[in-house]
């Protein structure tokens, strides 16, 4: 497949998409929010993907949503084609995604992180959702994921100033998993994604859907989804493989 927009690659069982309009900082247009649902299309039909990363480039991860081709929408064009619906596709994948954010990660590239499962940013990151600054407000779950990372102090600080939030402030804020050097950034998040991939496929989906439940339902309801999923993995290999494996002393050989 020919992308226009992003780069998409393969390897040890984990897809690197690289969101790839330089010239707009990878600002998100439609073609792009489409180019990456396709390629997580691919990515999640594949059995051996384990693990997706997410990545821009060194200066932005992304700059936001693309406000030239928003700028003279009209309400009922925007509400009619419920724009912005494609990029809700990307919050609902069921394979593991990780975001790679070196640089700026504004507005809707802010969001996109967000999306993810979780962030590993580079020591030049900056965050932030200046949506207020151009009159609007986020439009693809910023003001939702943003205060569930970080709290409500920080969540209306950040959505009513614009103000832009490092790495550090990120990572003590609970926003990113790990800060690299942002020459190693893309390596360690690569690592970390193989090391997920090498895993049960059907666990890792499991962990993934049952820690967004917590944000769903109470928390019975959710330590007995918990619990039933964990039942169910006796029923498979994997559980048989990664127990006998330990007791043998050996690596596991995941195969579902
Ligand atoms: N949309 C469209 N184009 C963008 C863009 C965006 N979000 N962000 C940057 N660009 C373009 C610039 O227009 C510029 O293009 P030209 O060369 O054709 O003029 C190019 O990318 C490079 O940008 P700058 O010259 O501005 O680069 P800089 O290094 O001086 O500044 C920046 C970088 C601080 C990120 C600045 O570009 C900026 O403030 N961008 C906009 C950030 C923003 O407001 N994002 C939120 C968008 S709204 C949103 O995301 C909505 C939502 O939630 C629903």
């Amino acid at each position: 497949m020919q992308w226009n927009t992003i780069e998409l690659s393969i390897n040890k069982g984990v897809g690197l998409i690289t969101l790839n309009r330089p010239k707009a900082l990878n600002a998100l247009n439609s073609e792009l929010i489409n180019e990456v649902n396709l390629a997580l299309d691919q990515l999640e039909k594949d059995h051996s993907i384990g693990c997706i990363v997410i990545a821009g480039s060194e200066k932005a991860f992304a700059a936001g949503a693309d406000i030239k081709e928003m700028a003279d929408l009209s309400f009922p064009n925007i509400y009619l084609d419920d724009f912005f619906h494609l990029a809700d596709r990307i919050a609902m994948r069921r394979k593991p995604l990780i975001a790679a954010v070196s640089g700026y990660a504004l507005g809707g590239g802010c969001e996109l992180a967000l999306m993810c499962d979780f962030i590993y940013c580079a020591d030049n990151a900056k965050f932030a959702l200046p949506e207020v600054t151009l009159g609007v407000l986020p439009g693809i779950g910023g003001t939702q994921r943003l205060t569930l990372a970080v709290g409500k102090a920080k969540a209306m600080e950040m959505c009513l100033t614009a103000r832009q939030m490092g790495a550090a402030e990120a990572e003590q804020s609970g926003l990113v998993a790990q800060v690299f050097a942002k020459e190693e950034l893309l390596e360690q998040t690569l690592a970390a994604a193989e090391k997920i991939a090498e895993k049960s496929l059907t666990a890792v989906m499991m962990i993934k859907e049952s820690i967004n439940r917590a944000f769903e339902v109470s928390l019975a309801e959710g330590l007995r989804f918990e619990r039933r999923l964990f039942h169910s993995v006796f029923a498979c290999s994997d559980q048989k493989e990664g127990m006998q494996a330990f007791v043998e002393k050996r690596p596991a050989k995941f195969t579902q």
